[in-house]
């Protein structure tokens, strides 16, 4: 079978950078491009690090362009103590050589989607949501040329991260992704109450570094450094790895569950700004624009991972 063509849009953070690392280890994806944003960190840090993690797979020949340096209405916030003053703390990683496309990558995506087959490319953000945003308002007509939209964002009965109610890459850019909500394109979200269900274990971290590569030893270097932060916030044993779940699912959709809901963006409370309002009981009568993934086989999870970044 020919591979999916995927874009993945990213804003490099430890778990971004997995979900590279196993979109990069897997011959069922075509990774068309890596689009980068402002989020975890600045765009200045999230492009290098995009660029830091395909040089890591051995995967220079991989595209990353640099998009919005900041959300479309509101000021970007960053979360440096969750990921590090880098974006990428943990490993030592060389500075790239290898080059950033010139091009935007909204005028990227904006040019790849309308040269595509209607129905044909999978985005895939993992940050977010300006950059696909800015390329659905640049030109509508992309959005029949997407085969799916599948993201990392949002929580219902998780709650918030960021704030009680909200996720971080939605509340970072509520108004984009109130464009994305209601763009048309069908939608799978993977929001906290996904990835709050697949907890890392010290186990496992400990497995990446056994590989004996450069590449097993980086990944447990970020995710010992990445999981701290959960692990005292929330008082498990483990943190979660939430953007790996979107590739993850591309992979292997049975190792997942969930609904196809209504899911609308709050843009105009202050208090609960970026929630994502899923009707989960059908009860608004809204058209159902997303299906929501609220189970997921955690041990299959883990052993994905680990057998395809096993394989770089
Ligand atoms: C999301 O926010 C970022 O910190 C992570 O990379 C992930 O995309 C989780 O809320
Ligand atoms: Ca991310």
């Amino acid at each position: 079978m020919a591979a999916r063509p995927i874009i993945i849009d990213t804003d490099p953070g430890q778990d971004d950078a997995i979900a590279l690392l196993l979109a990069l280890a897997s011959p069922e994806l075509d990774v068309l491009g890596i689009t980068t944003v402002a989020g975890n960190v600045p765009l200045a840090l999230t492009e290098v690090n995009a660029r830091k993690v395909c040089e890591l797979a051995g995967r220079s020949d991989a595209k990353v362009f640099a998009g919005c340096a900041r959300p479309m209405l509101r000021p970007l916030v960053t979360a440096e103590s969750v990921h590090g003053k880098t974006g990428l703390d943990g490993p030592d990683l060389p500075a790239p050589t290898m080059p950033l496309q010139p091009e935007h990558a909204v005028d990227w995506l904006v040019d790849t989607l309308m040269a595509a087959a209607d129905g044909s490319i999978t985005l895939c953000p993992l940050g977010p949501l300006t950059n696909i945003a800015m390329a659905i308002v640049r030109e509508p007509r992309i959005v029949p040329k997407i085969r799916e939209i599948v993201l990392m964002g949002g929580g219902f009965f998780e709650g918030g991260n960021t704030t009680p109610t909200a996720e971080f890459n939605i509340y970072v850019d509520p108004h984009a992704a109130h464009v994305v909500f209601t763009c048309g394109a069908r939608l799978t979200m993977h929001p906290l109450d996904v990835t709050h269900k697949a907890l890392m274990s010290k186990a496992w971290i400990d497995s990446l570094g056994k590989l004996g590569t450069k590449v097993g030893a980086a990944a447990a270097a970020m995710l010992t450094f990445y999981e701290r932060f959960d692990m005292e916030k929330y008082g498990e044993d483990g943190g979660p790895l939430h953007d790996p779940c979107v590739i993850a699912w591309l992979l292997r959709p049975e190792l997942f569950g969930g609904k196809e809901c209504a899911v609308r963006i709050e843009t105009g409370s202050e208090l609960t700004m970026g929630q994502t309002v899923v009707d989960w009981w059908g009860v608004t009568g809204l058209e159902k624009n997303c299906t929501v993934i609220n189970r997921i086989d955690s041990d299959g999870f883990y052993a994905l991972i680990l057998e395809r970044l096993a394989r770089l």
